[in-house]
């Protein structure tokens, strides 16, 4: 006999639960994009103006690209690295942690040191670090950066940090924000002053933490960096890097400093600054908010003349910046500066009875094409409801439709601020909206004057991979 079951004592179905991002990430929600829009519009256009073009790389790249050009003792590949492994062969890729190194290898690949150099990189793109969760440290971020590959003159590194500053004046934070700036020399130079470092702080090791203690053997130059108050206190007594820099790095760096000089650039200079990724030579710096100092800097970049080389190249000079976008936002918001709300609506439309949506999707259509940002309630809420949305969408004006005025071929037109209303004619109601909200407030944007036809664009071409 078959066993009944009772319905009644089935199992409930466990209540589904509810997703969160994970710890780390966010969100960027419509409010936030109106910063993130406005802070790229900004940096595409200090970019073009100084010759950079954009390029994007893959989000992950294999594992190794990164220990070889970041170092694999630094934070960033120990601790911070997203890795996974394919299941059939067991490759092993990375989320990229940073944009310098990807761009290399695209160099490389690609052969543009047959370009005419230097060549000139900009990019905008997420990236990925297991960081300890607060304030300005997320585990998916955004950063803007440049990298300029092919040219070894001082020029270069005063060009680019003139770059950040004027972005950073577009964007109204610059008051607040100190360049910090340090040469850390040729790989011969950083040598020498590993071993005297060495020397130094062998035999003081109980007074280092347990981090400097390890950077003792790996990178001592690392301990100069060190937030540790007893970390602090032995570095102000260690060898001077003065004392060892080769006269090439330090007329490199006077240089850099002159130039900066002549465009009105200020800066501190800060030995203590070697930055924490391994590709560095000669000049490293970064923008601080000197209320937080190095804690949470807005962005910072250095020369990497041996990173090409290093990854497979040529030997070829280069020099670069990425700045934070959440911490550019934070310190934007600190400032009381607000983003552009681009998507304001400016016109509601509503309607009751089904003529009157047909003519309702009429005059949306209209308005749109002719650069208006309109919303239409074309669900069945009841004309209070409607005036309601449109009241909380913040809308200028609202065209108002029954049944009788699509049959007498008129409108209601209502300023929603003042609440006053008048009849006018379908027909003109377009013309007439347009001429209130003034030709500024329209959105127009004619495809067809990007987008040409040009016989020289071979098919093939037309795709973006280039294997
Ligand atoms: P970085 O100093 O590691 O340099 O990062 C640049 C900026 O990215 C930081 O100053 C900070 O604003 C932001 N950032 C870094 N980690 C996080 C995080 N966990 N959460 C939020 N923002 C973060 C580089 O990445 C180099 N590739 C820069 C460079 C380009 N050097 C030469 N070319």
């Amino acid at each position: 006999m078959s066993k009944k079951v009772s319905l009644a004592k089935a199992p409930k179905t466990p209540k589904a639960d509810k997703f969160q991002t994970p710890r780390g990430v966010h969100d960027v929600l419509p409010d936030d994009h109106a910063y993130f829009t406005v802070i790229k519009k900004i940096i595409r256009h200090r970019a073009r103006q100084a010759g950079f073009r954009r390029i994007s790389t893959p989000i992950f790249e294999s594992k190794n690209l990164f220990i070889r050009s970041v170092g694999g003792q630094t934070d960033l590949i120990e601790k911070e690295l997203y890795t996974f492994q394919t299941k059939k062969d067991g490759e092993e890729f990375a989320l990229k942690p940073e944009g310098t190194a990807g761009i290399v290898r695209s160099f490389i690949q690609h052969g543009m040191n047959q370009l005419p150099q230097p060549v000139e990189l900009f990019y905008i793109e997420p990236f990925f670090r297991h960081d300890r969760p607060q304030k300005g440290r997320y585990r998916q971020f955004h950063q803007f950066g440049f990298e300029v590959i092919g040219e070894s003159d001082p020029g270069i590194d005063a060009q680019i940090i003139q770059v950040a500053h004027f972005i950073h004046q577009d964007l109204g934070i610059a008051s607040k924000l100190k360049l910090q700036i340090n040469t850390i020399g040729c790989s011969k130079c950083r040598e020498k002053f590993t071993n005297q470092l060495r020397d130094y702080f062998i035999g003081k090791e109980r007074n280092l933490c347990a981090n400097c203690v390890r950077r003792l053997e790996e990178n001592p130059l690392r301990i100069l960096d060190c937030k540790g108050e007893d970390c602090q206190i032995l570095a102000s007594n260690a060898p001077k890097f003065e004392n060892v820099i080769c006269d090439e790095c330090k007329d490199h760096h006077k240089k850099v400093l002159e130039l900066l000089d002549s465009v009105d650039i200020e800066y501190n200079e800060n030995p203590q600054l070697v930055r924490g990724l391994d590709y560095y030579s000669r000049t490293v710096f970064e923008f601080w908010d000197e209320s937080e100092g190095a804690q949470n800097s807005v962005g910072g970049g250095g020369r990497y003349d041996g990173l090409v080389e290093q990854l497979g190249g040529n030997s070829t000079a280069a020099c670069g910046y990425a700045g934070g976008m959440e911490r550019i936002i934070a310190h934007m918001k600190d400032f009381r500066i607000l983003a552009p709300d681009k998507d304001q609506i400016d016109v509601f439309v509503a309607q009751l009875g089904f003529e009157a949506k047909k003519v309702a999707l009429q005059l949306l259509t209209a308005l749109r094409e002719e650069g208006v940002h309109a919303l239409g309630a074309l669900g069945k809420a009841s004309m209070k409801d409607q005036l309601g949305k449109a009241d909380k969408f913040n809308v200028k004006y609202a065209l108002i439709l029954g049944e009788v005025e699509v049959r007498e071929g008129k409108v209601i037109l209502r300023d929603m601020a003042s609440g006053v209303q008048e009849v006018i004619p379908i027909g003109k109601s377009v013309e007439k909206v347009i001429k209130k909200l003034g030709k500024k407030s329209l959105d127009k944007y004619d495809p067809s004057k990007d987008l040409k036809k040009d016989r020289t664009v071979r098919p093939e071409e037309e795709l973006l991979i280039r294997d």
